[in-house]
């Protein structure tokens, strides 16, 4: 393949990962966007096997049909709830790769033929090596916290912004000594060091609230490391596509953070300006009180109108399916039913509507969190099927709550309202929930899926 034609050929992926991006913007168009998002990626991966800079062609594929291998087995074997551990780790192989790249475009450099250039390469190269490397750390600690494995309340550091401004300035100082000996080894890998240090220590400073906008951080940065990749490469490509992930995660992250009432700047520089004190609202709260599967088919089938607000719970119990059945039994009877999206329900953005989509619910009941708000009052009753932190008034009520702030669905403001849970345990976040101990509030205890079929029996 002519280098004529890979450039062509880059340019037509490029468009396809627009189109792709466009295409997963809604859920109806989101199953062609990934089809334009595969396109592209199969041609960019040929035009760049078969273009001239390639050899070894029988390595690379032998490459890739181990990776492919691999991937295909983990993609079939996990759990949607699993996807953004999945994703965070991902992240943290591009992060990896653009610091290979990045010491192996300095030990194998193009011949350059100006100064400038030589110098720009070698900037490329540091930058590169520094965002990936924080790339890395900073996306297996997001796999950690994920998993469970880390814990997901934020480390406190003495001194931990010092901290990070001080790896920030001995990077400075270091990329100084790094071009001053003409891309000496030693002060990249100096540097390389702070920078794992510094990516693990960023995330570790986050709390477990905050990781929604941690894992698309992430995201973005994963594509900028990719961009840098590019640059090193002479890649056009590779540019064009890092910056398009690298720009869409930063404005989902900044569109999440709007939507958490949180501020960009303090989460992405690790929890910045977020010392006050914190309450787990483990005080005594009241009582609550139980209802069984037949009591709320009775509440249901006596409302006019019906909220469901799912969230992580339905996503582990697979209950979207039952959930669905009970909406069209419901609507049968003439009984308004539409639900309501919280920005950050379940584990992944744009959780729900997957399940929901999944099992059918139309797409016109489906409301986000600020087109259904305001109609909590006028609601005879509200289904809370797993979700917790979603629904938490101390977010309004309490400003020492680790979610204090983060707008919620104000669910308490209907006649009625019914938590589906197995316990009284806490949510993501670790705080208790004033909404179970409320007067107009019930809990109906057991798995979601089971406790939907129950209703589903007595309607
Ligand atoms: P959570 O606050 O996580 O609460 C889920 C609830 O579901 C738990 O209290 C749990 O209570 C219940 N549950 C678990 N398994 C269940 C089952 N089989 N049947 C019935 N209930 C079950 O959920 P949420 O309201 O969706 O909030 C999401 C949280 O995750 C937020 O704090 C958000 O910041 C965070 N987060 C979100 C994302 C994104 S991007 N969406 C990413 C990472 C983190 P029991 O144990 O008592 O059953």
């Amino acid at each position: 393949m002519s280098a004529g034609l890979v450039q062509a050929a880059y340019i037509i992926a490029a468009v396809f990962f627009i189109m792709s991006l466009a295409g997963l913007s809604k859920q109806e168009s989101a199953r062609a966007g990934n089809y334009y998002g595969i396109a592209g990626m199969a041609i960019a991966l040929l035009a760049t096997i078969f273009g001239p800079h390639s050899s070894g062609i029988a390595w690379i594929l032998l490459a890739m049909v181990i990776g492919g291998g691999i991937g295909i087995h983990l993609a079939r074997k996990v759990e949607m709830t699993e996807m953004p551990e999945l994703v965070a780790i991902l992240h943290s192989f591009v992060g990896m790769a653009a610091v290979l790249v990045g010491y192996n475009s300095l030990i194998d450099a193009p011949i350059l033929t100006t100064h400038a250039e030589h110098m720009i390469h070698l900037v490329e190269v540091y930058i590169g090596v520094f965002i990936g490397a924080v790339t890395f750390t900073g996306s297996i600690v997001a796999f950690g916290k994920l998993r469970g494995v880390i814990s997901s309340s934020p480390l406190n550091l003495p001194h931990k912004h010092k901290l990070n401004l001080a790896a920030i300035v001995v990077s400075a100082l270091l990329m100084k000594w790094y071009l001053g000996s003409d891309g000496g080894l030693l002060p990249l890998f100096l540097m390389t060091l702070i920078a794992f240090a510094f990516g693990y220590h960023l995330v570790a400073s986050i709390g477990g609230a905050d990781m929604p906008v941690v894992v698309s951080m992430l995201n973005s940065y994963s594509g900028w490391a990719a961009a840098a990749a590019g640059f090193m490469l002479a890649n056009d490509l590779l540019i064009v596509t890092g910056a398009l992930v690298g720009s869409s995660g930063a404005i989902l992250s900044y569109i999440m953070c709007k939507a958490m009432n949180r501020s960009f700047i303090s989460v992405i520089a690790g929890g910045f300006g977020q010392e006050v004190a914190v309450s787990t609202g483990d005080e005594e709260q009241g009582e609550h009180r139980e209802s069984s599967a037949e009591e709320v088919a009775e509440m249901l089938k006596n409302s006019k109108s019906v909220i469901i607000t799912p969230g992580y719970g339905m996503a582990v119990a697979q209950a979207q399916y039952p959930v669905h059945e009970i909406t069209e039994k419901l609507r049968a009877q003439g009984i308004e039913v539409r639900f309501g999206i919280h920005p950050v329900a379940g584990r992944l953005p744009g959780h729900m509507n997957v399940l929901l989509a999944e099992a059918k619910v139309p797409y016109d009941i489906v409301l986000e969190m600020d087109e259904i708000n305001d109609d909590f009052p006028e609601t005879d009753t509200v289904l809370v099927i797993g979700a917790n932190d979603t629904v938490n008034p101390a977010a309004l009520d309490d400003p020492t709550s680790p979610i204090a702030g983060m707008p919620v669905l104000e669910v308490w403001n209907a006649q009625n309202v019914v938590v589906f849970k197995r316990s009284m345990n806490t949510g993501y976040a670790g705080v208790q929930n004033p909404l179970f101990f409320k007067e107009n509030s019930s809990m109906l205890f057991g798995d979601a899926k089971e406790s939907c079929m129950k209703i589903i029996e007595h309607l």
